[in-house]
């Protein structure tokens, strides 16, 4: 299959970010999955053994297609809302009936996310090279209220980039939050790409 995925870490701003996944939107699932899709399911899994009640609503930003929805789903979470650069990868996510909410966002500046709404947020391949840049992580951790944890994954691509990881150790070094959660596995085993999944709690 002619794909995408050797474009996705090529993006420069976000204009062109969601051109790509606006193209991408109809084939995204297939190309993901036929490479072994794995970073959902981990984060997913991470997230809910640090949650007692899974029917409080939890926001999935970068929600694409709806994988990691999906995913979460899967691991119990009931009530799931949505937000996306792209109206493509939304419209695909709709399809799947998996969330309560979807929305598209501008992109630009912190997302719409009024404080305290969600105590869990999940950035699912999403902040890194060609995707969402770094500072969104801050805004996400920003919008949670304490003791609120955020679950999120870095690529091989981001992690080769040290501004990504330094950006977690800001939150932990000034005890702002707490690394529940850190753990090096796979991302797209047909690419030979692993990810760090990390669940970090605010304090
Ligand atoms: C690799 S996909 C991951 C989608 C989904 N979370 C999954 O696991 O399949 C990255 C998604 O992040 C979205 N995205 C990129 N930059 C963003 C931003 N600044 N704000 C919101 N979404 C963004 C893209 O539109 C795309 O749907």
């Amino acid at each position: 299959m002619t794909g995408f995925l050797d474009k996705a870490y090529g993006t420069k701003d976000t204009a062109a970010t969601r051109r790509l996944y606006d193209d991408w939107a109809a084939s995204y699932d297939a190309e993901i999955a036929e490479n072994g899709y794995a970073t959902p399911g981990r984060c997913a899994a991470a997230l809910a053994g640090f949650t007692t009640d899974k029917t409080v609503p939890i926001l999935d930003f970068g929600c694409g297609t709806g994988l990691s929805g999906l995913a979460l789903k899967l691991a119990g979470f009931t009530v799931i809302d949505g937000l996306d650069l792209s109206a493509d990868m939304l419209a695909e996510a709709r399809k799947k009936g998996i969330y309560r909410d979807l929305s598209v966002v501008a992109g630009t500046g912190a997302p719409p996310i009024p404080k305290g709404q969600y105590s869990a947020i999940a950035a699912i391949g999403v902040i890194g090279v060609g995707a969402a840049p770094i500072h969104v992580l801050d805004d996400l951790m920003r919008a949670l209220p304490r003791g609120g944890k955020c679950v999120f994954s870095f690529n091989d691509h981001a992690l080769q980039d040290p501004v990504h990881e330094a950006r977690v150790m800001e939150w932990t070094d000034c005890g702002a939050a707490r690394l529940l959660f850190r753990e090096h596995g796979d991302h797209l085993p047909g690419i030979g790409v692993k990810s760090n999944v990390y669940v970090l709690e605010k304090a």
